[in-house]
């Protein structure tokens, strides 16, 4: 019989592609998705782990959804609960103990295993696949349907690398997605393909280590991230490109020259730095100096000038000194980032780091993490500034708030609102690269007007 299914997809761009693929999977096995978290039989929660407040959300929205499923029951309804990502696979099956009401714990490389995992759990108790079995995962899930796409927009991720063999020392990502994988070359562009002849116009190859990148070509000659934006951008209908997660240490020239060739590949980069100290950054396992980052944004300037930067940065990492955290300081002053993430450290279980000497105070690392906010915010906002009055081509994704409004993205990831016209105008507008003039900007977006390239 079919179910009503609901995916709830926290942490980052990998699992909001795992939430995608999983309901792809669920729709193809004839059930349907829903909103209504009192009407889901199936509750799936794709979770992250990376701070331990990722973590502790997961488990109050557990509470909830447990107070769901009994209130349920006693409407005599079934409510199979689902724990999928990264949290699945750090706990495993002592996640149960926690929460009672988990029927099935499903890992980040076995969630193709789903449907079966679905009619298994009610007879027994929680049915447990942590498998890291990526390539098969990839292999075995349906491509998304016309419709589906269509209701997703102009703007899709694809993975193309999982997992991550870098081991930075505070991190948990090489533990719950496992050593890194690359997609092979042609089922990457089969994907990508179905997306472009269903309106898609812009693609974000994905990994936790994207620029890793090293899949098998059709010959069995291993590509490039390079390479393989080059192929991409070949599809028809597509006229956008982006990547992330970059590390710096493979940032190498081919990818470096591939942002001087390929107008398509927006001229924006999320390239995290984490700290501006050598001290750090070496007990941080990151394997280069501030000196290497400097030198790879320097590179990339010089390739594609209006290339703006992002970054993810941590304070208070043990040991950090205030010399330290002023070399990262530092650091933000000499790029000027066009905006950024910035995290307290959080000690992750099993990871070097946790136990290391030198953890830094709460309260520390709540001042660090101001002054560097405050900082980073008014780059971003120097930036914004510095786009009023230029043309800049948005492609829009969405109805605004309110009537008329459209609302898409810039070049550089910047959400940009215009008035898109009439009921008719603003519609067709949706979906389209259209040339927009900044005119102001807002604390979290800029607003536009259309210019019309017709006149011109
Ligand atoms: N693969 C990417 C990002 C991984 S996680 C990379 O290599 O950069 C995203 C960000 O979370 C990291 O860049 C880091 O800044 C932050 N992060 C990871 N583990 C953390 C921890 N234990 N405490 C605080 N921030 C952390
Ligand atoms: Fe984590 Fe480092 Fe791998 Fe990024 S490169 S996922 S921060 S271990
Ligand atoms: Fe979180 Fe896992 Fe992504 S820990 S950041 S969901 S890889």
């Amino acid at each position: 019989m079919p179910k009503r299914f609901l995916v709830k997809s926290y942490g980052c761009q990998m699992n909001v592609y795992d939430s995608a693929r999983m309901g792809d999977l669920l729709r193809s096995s004839g059930h349907v998705e829903t909103n209504d978290q009192e009407a889901a039989d199936i509750v799936i929660l794709n979770t992250c782990h990376i701070r331990e407040k990722a973590t502790e959300k997961i488990f109050s929205e557990l509470g909830r959804v447990r107070r769901r499923k009994l209130a349920r029951a006693r409407k005599g309804l079934e409510t199979q609960v689902v724990v999928a990502g990264c949290v699945a696979q750090a706990e495993g099956a002592e996640i149960k103990a926690r929460q009672p009401a988990i029927d099935i714990v499903v890992g980040p490389q076995a969630y193709h295993r789903l449907p079966s995992l679905l009619q298994g759990s009610s007879l027994s108790g929680a049915a447990i696949d942590l498998e890291f079995a990526a390539l098969a995962k990839f292999a075995a899930l349906p491509l998304p349907e016309r419709a589906e796409i269509r209701a997703r927009g102009a703007t899709a991720f694809v993975t193309v690398q999982e997992g991550c063999d870098k081991f930075c020392s505070f991190c948990v990502v090489p533990y719950t997605r496992g050593a890194e994988m690359s997609r092979p070359v042609e089922a990457v562009m089969a994907e990508i393909e179905n997306l472009a002849r269903h309106g898609v116009k812009e693609i974000t190859l994905i990994g936790q280590n994207v620029n890793a990148y090293r899949g098998a070509g059709a010959d069995g000659s291993i590509w490039s991230l390079a390479r393989l934006l080059g192929r991409a951008a070949s599809v028809p209908g597509i006229e956008r490109l982006r990547y992330m997660t970059s590390h710096p240490l493979d940032m190498d020239d081919g990818l470096i020259a591939a942002h001087r060739q390929m107008p398509k590949l927006m001229p924006y980069l999320h390239l995290p730095a984490q700290s501006g100290s050598d001290r750090m950054l070496s007990r941080m396992n990151r394997r280069h100096r501030a000196d290497d980052y400097l030198r790879v944004v320097e590179k990339l300037r010089e390739a594609r000038p209006d290339i703006a930067l992002s970054s993810d940065f941590i304070v208070g990492f043990p040991g950090e000194t205030e010399d330290d955290f002023q070399a990262t300081l530092a650091l933000v002053r000499e790029v000027g980032f066009a905006s950024s993430f910035s995290f307290k450290y959080s000690a992750r279980p099993g990871t070097p780091s946790a136990t290391a000497d030198g953890q830094v105070d709460e309260s520390v690392k709540s001042e660090r993490l101001l002054i560097l906010q405050a900082l980073l915010d008014e780059q971003r906002r120097a930036f914004s500034r510095s786009l009023v009055g230029r043309k800049l081509e948005v492609l829009f994704e969405r109805r605004g708030r309110h009537q008329g409004q459209i609302s898409g993205k810039s070049p550089y990831l910047q959400t940009v609102n215009v008035e898109g016209g009439d009921d008719a105008a603003a519609s067709s507008a949706v979906g389209a690269l259209r040339s927009v003039e900044i005119t102001s900007v807002l604390p979290n977006s800029l607003a536009g007007r259309l210019v019309d390239t017709r006149a011109q």
